[in-house]
């Protein structure tokens, strides 16, 4: 393009399309497709240019944990704007030691300092990296149901199918399984019974093989987000913790998605009382209106950098606009009391989606906590046949693409992965806006039902 005028026609949503499918490289994906072109939000709603509105039960990549367009993070923003848009990491900035000091009230009590990033990704990779540092060894342990980022490191963490696009994998990745309860993967019907879903027995088979010796970390999401909203029974996460001590291996909890508020609490881990040594988060931090990630480290972690020097440094660690919003936003919610809210709507949620069961015989499974809560679609109850296969793609997902397409046109944004429907819109959704999705999605099962034997 040699017109450079500053003229493009912006308002035009046809030449925003058309540049997004020409210029614009889009995530995971295959280039070239013309998008919805969005004009504005306003808490759980969107619209596009032709002043179609939706509802956004996803929060888009769930980390919109308070809705769109806030007035007093927006506030925030502007204002540290006004007063200083950046100064380098190493100095001091009434914001980020603001939102320094904010992190050690909300994360578990052996938690003590924080490296701010740019994002989920850098953060674990940060992580990985000091946890190898600080124990002076070098496996990390990962399971197969997760996503830890696109970054070198955090993507050889991640056991979804997008790891094989790596090409050359990070060495020293050990896998365990997931406690998958609903299709364990040692085929018990009891997470009591289970090695896999209790946790440390499994670990501690795969460290006996391994050489605990030469394993510096586990890290799990705390509740697996994007590959089907799995919760680990309880005691899962204590157990983990036990075996990691037993060996002097770290544990991290990568909270990027589940942080927040996302479960009901400001982390997972919170519901089992686990301290992590290391824990990262990112998205609902500031409901991602400028890019922010944390890496949060212990007490023992933390005096050991006094004297050896942080091994990762980010020219936007800390940045003020970043956490002028982290600030505004963590106080949003403990003044809206956003965690009691999203308590009170999961729970509802979780109600009304087991009357929804009753009558869509697709529903196999429904699980969550707080408002990070997932449906599992089956063709058949009895024998859990998955509505569409594992890592499905293209024509093999119609079913649940055409659900998708559906509840679009019918004002609901939803997203999905393999056959599990997640649902997790704004922690501070309006009851009603919660039982119009539910309403909507109701009739968006009639699709899936189709699909049962
Ligand atoms: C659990 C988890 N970890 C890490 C990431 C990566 O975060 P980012 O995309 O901000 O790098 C994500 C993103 O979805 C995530 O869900």
């Amino acid at each position: 393009m040699d017109d450079h005028s500053n003229h493009y026609p912006i308002d035009d949503p046809d030449w925003v399309a058309d540049m997004h499918a020409n210029h614009y490289l889009q995530s995971w994906s295959k280039q070239g497709g013309r998008p919805r072109v969005i004009t504005g939000a306003e808490g759980s709603w969107f619209w596009d240019s032709d002043g179609k509105r939706y509802l956004d039960f996803q929060s888009q990549l769930v980390n919109l944990n308070l809705g769109h367009q806030h007035p007093k993070i927006v506030a925030a923003i502007k204002d540290q704007a006004d007063r200083l848009c950046y100064i380098g990491p190493a100095m001091g900035s009434d914001v980020r030691s603001e939102l320094a000091a904010m992190m050690v009230e909300i994360t578990p009590p052996n938690i003590t300092s924080t490296f701010f990033t740019t994002g989920g990704a850098a953060a674990n990779e940060t992580a990985i990296r000091l946890a190898r540092h600080y124990t002076g060894r070098q496996k990390i342990v990962a399971r197969y149901r997760s996503y830890h980022g696109a970054t070198g490191g955090a993507l050889s963490l991640t056991g979804d199918p997008r790891h094989h696009l790596t090409r050359a994998d990070m060495p020293g990745v050990v896998r365990i399984l997931d406690p998958y309860c609903y299709r364990c993967p040692a085929g018990h019907d009891a997470p009591a019974r289970c090695p896999v879903c209790r946790g440390g027995s499994h670990l501690e088979e795969i460290l006996i093989y391994e050489n605990p010796q030469t394993v510096a970390a586990v890290i799990v999401e705390s509740v697996v987000g994007t590959n089907g909203i799995i919760v680990p029974p309880d005691g899962y996460m204590q157990s983990l913790r036990e075996t990691c001590d037993r060996h002097g291996i770290l544990l991290i909890c990568d909270e990027v998605m589940a942080g927040f508020g996302r479960t009901g609490k400001w982390f997972a881990v919170d519901h089992w009382g686990v301290e992590p040594d290391i824990l990262t988060a990112a998205k609902g931090i500031n409901s991602g209106y400028v890019p922010l990630g944390t890496m949060s480290v212990s007490a023992d972690i933390a005096d050991w950098l006094n004297d050896t020097p942080l091994p990762g440094g980010l020219t936007y660690a800390g940045h003020p606009l970043a956490c002028a919003s982290g600030v505004a936003a963590i106080r949003v919610m403990r003044e809206e009391n956003t965690l009691a809210h999203a308590t009170a709507m999961g729970s509802m949620m979780r109600t009304e989606l087991a009357q929804l069961a009753e009558k869509h015989p697709s529903i196999g499974d429904i699980r969550g906590l707080g408002l990070f809560n997932g449906i599992e679609l089956v063709k058949d109850r009895e024998t859990r046949e998955m509505l569409v296969p594992f890592a499905a793609k293209g024509a093999d997902t119609k079913p649940m693409s055409d659900m998708m397409a559906f509840a679009m046109n019918e004002g609901l944004y939803l997203s999905f992965y393999s056959s599990v429907i997640r649902l997790t819109p704004p922690l501070n959704i309006s009851e009603g806006d919660l039982r119009l999705g539910l309403e909507i999605l109701d009739r968006t099962l009639e699709i899936a039902d189709r699909e049962c034997n």
